[in-house]
């Protein structure tokens, strides 16, 4: 969430920012700026809407070689130009970016507002320009931390000054940040995107460090100002793999990479002799898990959904009662952490902040935590005890797709693993690794129905309203496949238990409401066709997202047949089908498929 660059060489620092905010405008995108120190102090340009619009309004002569830059998405104060960062003081002597929130920012505002302090913006972020511009502390680095002191919040903050050209300063507190290496030059951001064309060496900072960084090198230091020692690692993704490759968007480049992605997360992780899984980063040995006696998943968002989903697998296979909660509401009701509850944290981005925080409460209770993350050395990972990395490469759409799918593969690599150590016989566990393996092909086949899917989708698309039914293991699906359509296409989807529709929904439903129902072809396929027929009678348009071997009687809705695979596999590849579903609908549509409205792909705040 919001976008952090930073650059100090020898090079123009401007086309550098610009470049490096194109990269991460995925994690906010209401408004940008930059700023830039060059011989004549610093020079600001900020503009509220995409970074393309910053770009036109940054003047062609805009000389610098240590700048700092930011993409927005909103928190305190609407997305305008004033608000956007960088922010100042009043002699623009101090410039600073910032991701995360200021909690005590309106008591720091009314402090400096009562000092004679003009604030220019509604912001949390300008107390901080202010704080350090005031401090008198020799050094930035000084006048930096004790601007920290006052603040209480999060943040990745970068900060240039005019009184210490060539250098910025950074900071790290519960919004990541993270320096990139070069040859006389170094770079800042909150995010691998914005450096993979710069540089392979980068520094992870954790929480509490700062750094010094100019052309020649970094110096990272704590609080309490004690010297540390980080050396660079090298990160394995390559910069094409953040390029769209000639798709229209990173969601429909992201939703054809499934197959392949499918095939890394079950890369050597099947064993066909003992019938399980080898998840050997679960750091749990066959005694600890025989001693769970619950799974609670965590997640937000697609992966809370994509948490139900593990949790019906997970009860189904291993045997083991579990539930998934949206980690944004965990953490407020002081929940009960038992000692034989295994915790599993579930996150693309690895930095969503609410399942951070829930991770950390089960944690500081004495819980144990394992995480299923797709971004590897994240927040989320690092403070799990242990897990499974999803393997699904860089992830660029808002809306998930890729990261989703590996995330329910790893719940059936988990399932497997729990159930074989537990009660799930090794034929039923060969079965489902046959299964397993057959999924790629599986995914390829619906990839291939796309023109179909497309054209169901365009008969979706002008809809006020929608419903997506579910039941059981189809109900994680249809809460999955309503959040997609939603979140790209605009349109109220909403989703319910197939069952529960006759008891309140079914008033709403008319010629102009469809209802998207997950029909798998299983021993509940009976029930699912009842309930369309109810639908049916009140005249509502039914598409039916099923198997060829569903026989739906004499219901008349628009089918979509996906392959089946085993029964509690199926749910995996139901979803992959609703997702082209949104996809087409929202491109129908003329929606900015990859940045929908108000949203942002990593939410590190709360
Ligand atoms: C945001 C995104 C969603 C995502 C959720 C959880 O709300 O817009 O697409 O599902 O965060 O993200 P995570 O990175 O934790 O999976």
């Amino acid at each position: 969430m919001c976008g952090i660059v930073g650059y100090v060489g020898n090079q123009p620092a401007a086309p550098i920012l610009i470049e490096g905010l194109t990269r991460l405008e995925y994690r906010g995108y209401d408004s940008a700026g930059i700023a830039v120190m060059g011989p004549n102090g610093i020079r600001i340009v900020k503009r509220a809407g995409r970074v393309r619009e910053l770009e036109a309004a940054v003047p062609k002569r805009f000389g610098g070689k240590t700048g700092i830059g930011h993409t927005r998405w909103a928190t305190h104060g609407g997305p305008t130009d004033d608000n956007a960062h960088p922010h100042a003081d009043a002699a623009s002597k101090v410039c600073v970016v910032h991701n995360g929130i200021i909690d005590n920012a309106s008591t720091l505002r009314d402090l400096l507002s009562t000092d004679g302090v003009q604030l220019r913006s509604e912001t949390d972020t300008e107390v901080i320009a202010h704080l350090i511009a005031r401090s008198t502390a020799a050094t930035l680095e000084d006048a930096v931390l004790e601007a920290l002191q006052s603040i209480e919040g999060t943040y990745g903050l970068a900060v240039i000054h005019v009184d210490f050209p060539g250098r910025i300063l950074v900071a790290r507190h519960g919004s990541p940040l993270i320096l990139g290496v070069g040859d006389k030059e170094m770079f800042v951001a909150s995010d691998v995107a914005a450096l993979v064309r710069h540089t392979s060496q980068v520094v992870h900072l954790d929480d509490g460090d700062l750094a010094t960084v100019t052309a020649a090198g970094f110096q990272t230091f704590t609080t309490d100002r004690r010297t540390t020692h980080k050396s660079p690692t090298s990160i394995e993704v390559s910069a094409h793999e953040y390029d769209a490759d000639g798709y229209a968007h990173f969601m429909h480049k992201e939703i054809m990479e499934q197959p392949a992605a499918a095939e890394r997360i079950l890369r050597g992780r099947l064993d066909d002799r003992f019938g399980t899984a080898h998840l050997g980063g679960l750091n749990l040995d066959a005694r600890e898990i025989r001693s769970v006696k619950r799974v609670k998943i965590l997640g937000c968002g697609s992966a809370y959904y994509v948490g139900q989903l593990g949790a019906s697998l997970i009860e189904e296979v291993a045997r083991i009662p579990a539930e998934a909660e949206a980690s944004s509401e965990f953490r407020y009701r002081n929940p009960v952490i038992e000692s034989d509850t295994l915790y599993v944290a579930v996150s693309q981005s690895g930095e969503t902040a609410d399942t951070l925080l829930a991770v950390q409460e089960v944690k500081r209770k004495g819980g144990r935590v394992i995480g299923l993350i797709n971004v590897v050395g994240s927040a989320i990972a690092r403070e799990c005890d242990g897990g499974l990395y999803l393997h699904a490469g860089p992830e660029v759409a808002v809306a998930s797709t890729k990261a989703l799918t590996n995330m329910a593969l790893g719940f059936a690599l988990l399932a497997l693993q729990l159930g074989r150590v537990r009660d799930l016989s090794v034929s039923d566990g060969r079965r489902l690794i046959a299964g397993l393996r057959r999924i790629p092909a599986d995914l390829e086949q619906i990839l291939a129905t796309e023109e179909e899917l497309a054209v169901v989708a365009g008969s979706l698309a002008d809809a006020e309203s929608l419903f997506f039914v579910g039941r059981v293991r189809g109900f994680p699906v249809a809460r999955e496949g309503a959040q997609k359509f939603k979140e790209i296409s605009y349109r109220h989807a909403e989703a319910y238990q197939t069952g529960e529709l006759k008891h309140g929904p079914l008033a709403l439903i008319s010629e102009r409401v469809p209802t998207v129902a997950i029909v798998p072809s299983d021993e509940l396929t009976d029930r699912n066709v009842a309930a369309m027929h109810e639908i049916e009678a009140r005249k509502g348009p039914l598409v039916a997202v099923t198997h060829a071997e569903a026989d739906l009687g004499s219901v008349a809705a628009v089918r979509v047949d996906v392959p089946k695979n085993e029964p509690e596999l199926d749910s995996i590849l139901l979803i992959v089908a609703l997702q082209l579903l949104a996809y087409h609908a929202a491109v129908k549509l003329g929606h900015d498929v990859d940045k929908p409205r108000n949203l942002a792909k990593s939410v590190t705040v709360e």
